[in-house]
């Protein structure tokens, strides 16, 4: 009897499972990529952009001109020193390409947990110098000079 009842509950917990896996709307993942741990967003303002964006992982930023204008002058004081002028890459890689070291980096969640939660070596974090929201306009900048193959541009296939 005790053994029926536990298949029971497994096999409803594994509907569950596939119920949401088919669902579509569980919310983007944020974690630290080398470290695998969930980002700690304790303490941290969001803007309307950052809470949609960690809804459904949708920056509104992209295609936005004025933001994009804005990303390009943060990109240049926070990043470009490594990463180079147009993302071209210097002593961090490329960022403007389709190859990225990190493969979560072709979709925005990735691309926002590498840059707030850090990377290895001269990657740290940016959670302590950038605001969430100003992340989401430095990656609409990264986005718009993207000059890989369109098939790989993950973050426009939501
Ligand atoms: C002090 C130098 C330095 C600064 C400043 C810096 N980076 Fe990096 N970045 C690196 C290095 C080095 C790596 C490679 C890390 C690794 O492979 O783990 C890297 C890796 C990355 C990656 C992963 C690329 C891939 O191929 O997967 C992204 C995305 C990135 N940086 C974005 C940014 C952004 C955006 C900023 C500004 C907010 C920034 N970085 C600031 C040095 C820097």
């Amino acid at each position: 009897m005790k053994f029926s009842v536990s298949k029971t509950v497994a096999a409803a917990a594994l509907a569950g499972v596939l119920v949401s896996a088919f669902a579509n709307a569980t919310p983007p993942r944020f974690y630290n990529l080398i470290e695998g741990t969930p980002l700690d967003f304790s303490d941290k303002e969001e803007s309307a952009a950052v809470k949609q964006f960690k809804a459904d992982g949708i920056n509104p930023y992209n295609d936005d001109a004025a933001k994009i204008a804005e990303g390009e002058s943060l990109f240049s004081t926070a990043c470009s020193g490594c990463h180079g002028h147009h993302a071209e890459g210097k002593l961090g890689p490329g960022l403007a390409d389709d190859y990225w070291t990190y493969p979560a980096n072709a979709t925005d969640p990735g691309l926002f947990s590498s840059i707030y939660g850090g990377l290895q070596g001269m990657m740290g974090p940016q959670s302590g110098h950038l605001k969430q929201d100003e992340i989401l306009i430095i990656m609409s900048w990264i986005r718009s000079v993207y000059k890989g193959d369109p098939a790989k541009a993950l973050w426009k296939q939501k």
